[in-house]
Parts: structure tokens; sequence; C-alpha cells
């Protein structure tokens, strides 16, 4: 008896057109194309334009998905929106997708607040659900950074994009069968990585909001750089072992896509070749949840990905949040 294949049955990405470059951001603030490319790899990153928001970004990218999947909105069984830019606090921004997609009435839901791991962590989810009950699950990882972060803060407004990507898991024979996955979280530290005005702790007010707090992200650069190499790399060790593979089956490793020095030192503590380990931070930044699908996409469409490859997954975000994942395409 052949086995049903639960993985990835269709992908799809979204970035904004307008374009901006490192010089552009040291016109408006004390740094250079020099310090950000030395530092981070990220040459450009993309904007949504004023009548684009986090919604229409996710919508974007779910209908290229759908059509990869040959699906209509109305095949879909659960929509799963992993975001830290969310539309509007309440409701959830997969509300609006559900509503924009034209799909039916069915279950939806955010991962608010995982960072960059959360699509990586929806993926696994969606797994589950289709697993009790045949569902197709469409999985968005979105963020519009750009225009919630301080632009007058340069350890953080230089490393930030805009994008959108987009998967529907379920099962098939065609499928990108997921073959391991794993994910953890470290709360006790938080405080590393944190947008902290605007929940109950801290409510947003008028005293707040002078003092621009509402857009400040804090962030321990080098704790963060040590933690995400170290947690990016356990978890992709992990889904090997549970697969009873080794890091040489692998056909490409996809990073989350933070900074070019964080990819590379992840990618030599798997003990991969360069080449085997995608990079695509120099063009988008670091686009948060939707940096791992608009990799993944990105890939495929580059004929980086061929039938029956192993493609390793790994991502980390603020919490700390951590998930990787195995698929053979
Ligand atoms: N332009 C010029 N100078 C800058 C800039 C900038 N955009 N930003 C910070 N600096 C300055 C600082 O003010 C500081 O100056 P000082 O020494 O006079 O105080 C100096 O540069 C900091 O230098 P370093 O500490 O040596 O910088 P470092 O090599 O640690 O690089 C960076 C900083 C890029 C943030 C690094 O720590 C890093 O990559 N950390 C990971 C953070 C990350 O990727 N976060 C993304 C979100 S989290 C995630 O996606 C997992």
């Amino acid at each position: 008896m052949t086995q049903t294949r639960i993985g990835l049955i269709g992908l799809g990405a979204y970035v904004p057109e307008r374009i901006m470059t490192n010089d552009e951001w040291a016109q408006l603030i004390d740094t250079s194309d020099e310090w950000i490319t030395t530092r981070t790899g990220i040459k450009r990153r993309r904007l949504a334009a004023d009548n684009e928001n986090t919604a229409d970004l996710a919508t974007f990218a779910a209908e290229r998905a759908l059509a990869d999947a040959g699906l209509i909105p109305d095949q879909i069984d659960e929509i799963i929106v992993a975001s830290d830019t969310p539309e509007v606090y309440t409701p959830d921004t997969a509300s609006f997708v559900q509503h924009r997609l034209g799909a039916s009435e069915i279950p939806t839901y955010d991962l608010a607040g995982s960072g960059c791991a959360g699509f990586v962590l929806g993926l696994d989810i969606a797994r589950s659900r289709v697993g009790v009950g045949d569902r197709r699950v469409l999985v968005i990882g979105v963020e519009l950074l750009t225009r919630l972060m301080s632009w007058r803060d340069r350890n953080t407004c230089v490393l930030f994009g805009d994008a959108a990507g987009a998967a529907v898991v379920g099962a098939g024979a065609g499928a990108a069968e997921i073959v391991a996955a794993t994910a953890g979280t470290d709360g006790s530290r938080g405080h590393i990585l944190t947008a902290e005005v605007g929940g109950t702790r801290a409510p947003f007010n008028v005293e707040r909001a002078r003092q621009l707090l509402h857009q400040w992200i804090v962030m321990k650069g080098r704790e963060v750089f040590k933690e995400a190499t170290t947690r990016m790399s356990a978890a992709a060790k992990e889904v090997l072992t549970q697969a009873g593979l080794d890091v040489d089956d692998v056909a490409l490793v996809i990073p989350h896509q933070a900074n070019l020095r964080i990819i590379q030192a992840t990618g030599k503590a798997l003990g991969v070749p360069a080449e085997k380990v995608y990079v695509n931070v120099q063009e988008y930044g670091n686009t948060g949840s939707a940096s791992v699908p608009l990799a993944l996409w990105e890939a495929r469409q580059q004929g980086r990905i061929a039938v029956g490859d192993l493609v390793l997954l790994t991502s980390f975000g603020a919490g700390f949040h951590w998930a990787a994942m195995l698929l053979r395409f």
C-alpha cells in the first residue's frame, strides 16, 4: 500500500515593488552602505506601498500558492498567518486574509509574536491538522516591518524589509513531503529581542508615543547573533537525527535570512558547504516570518531544487522560538 505523503503542495511569495538601497538609508540616518554590507550582507530591501497593508501582502502570496497547488480558495480548510506586524491588533490578520481571498467560512488564526520562526512553526501545526482530517491548510508568513519600526534607530531599522510567503500543506503524491520537524522555545530570554510597548505591561499612551517608544525594537544584537546560530544549527541537526539522515544527504539548507554572518555561521556549524546554503538576504533584508517561505519559493523558481531533493529549513526568532523541518521534494 502506498502511504499518503503529507507536505507542501503549493508555494507562493510576494514582495512589494519599491526597492530601498543602503545608500538611501545613509541619506536618512548616520550609517553607510559599507557598514550595513559588512555587518549584515544586506544591500537592499523592499518597502510596502502606502496602500498595501499586511493582509494585502499575505493575500498576494496566498493566491500564488493556491495557483501553484491548482486550488481555488474554496478548497482550503484552514488558514494560519504567522506575523509580528498584524493588519490591526484585533481581529487577527488571518480573518482579513480569509475575506480577501474569498475562502469559505473556515477556521483561521494568527501565530502572533513568534518572530522569524513563525512560518516553520505554522507548517508543523498545519501538518498535524492535515493528519487528523485530510485537510488543506494555507500557511502564510508575512511582515510589514518597515511601517511599525523606528526609522531613527540605526541599530535595527537597516535590517528589515517587507514581504510575504505562503505554502499550502496537504496530502498528495506530488507533495514536498514533510519528513521530520522540530520546534522549541526558551521563554526566559524574551527581553533580548522585543517590542515592548502596546501590550498590557506598557499600554500605548501619549507620553510613550511622544518618546516614539511604540516603534522601539529592543535588540541585543550580539546575544541574538549567538543564540540564532546555536539554535538554528541544533534544530537542523535534530531533524536530521529524527529522519536518520546525514547533512551530506541534504541538497539545500534554507536558514532564516537574518543576516549573512548568521547564515554563514549556521552553515559552518552544520558542516555544509556554502553553495548548499541558500542566501537572498542581500536582496530583501530580514523579512521576519516571511523570510523562509520567500527563500524557499525563490530557490525553487531559480531551479535550485530538483525532484527527490532533501531541503532543510531552519529558523529562529523572538521568544526565543526556533523551528526546523526537513522536506523531500
Ligand atoms: N550604521 C552604522 N553604525 C551602526 C549601525 C548602523 N546601521 N548600527 C549600529 N551601529 C554602531 C553602534 O552604534 C555601535 O557603535 P559604538 O560601538 O560606537 O557604540 C556599533 O555600530 C556596534 O558595533 P558592533 O557591536 O561591533 O556591531 P556588530 O558587529 O555586533 O553588528 C549587528 C551589529 C549587525 C546588529 C549584529 O550584532 C547582528 O547581526 N546581530 C544579530 C541581530 C539580527 O540579525 N537581528 C535581526 C532580528 S532577530 C532575528 O531575525 C533572529
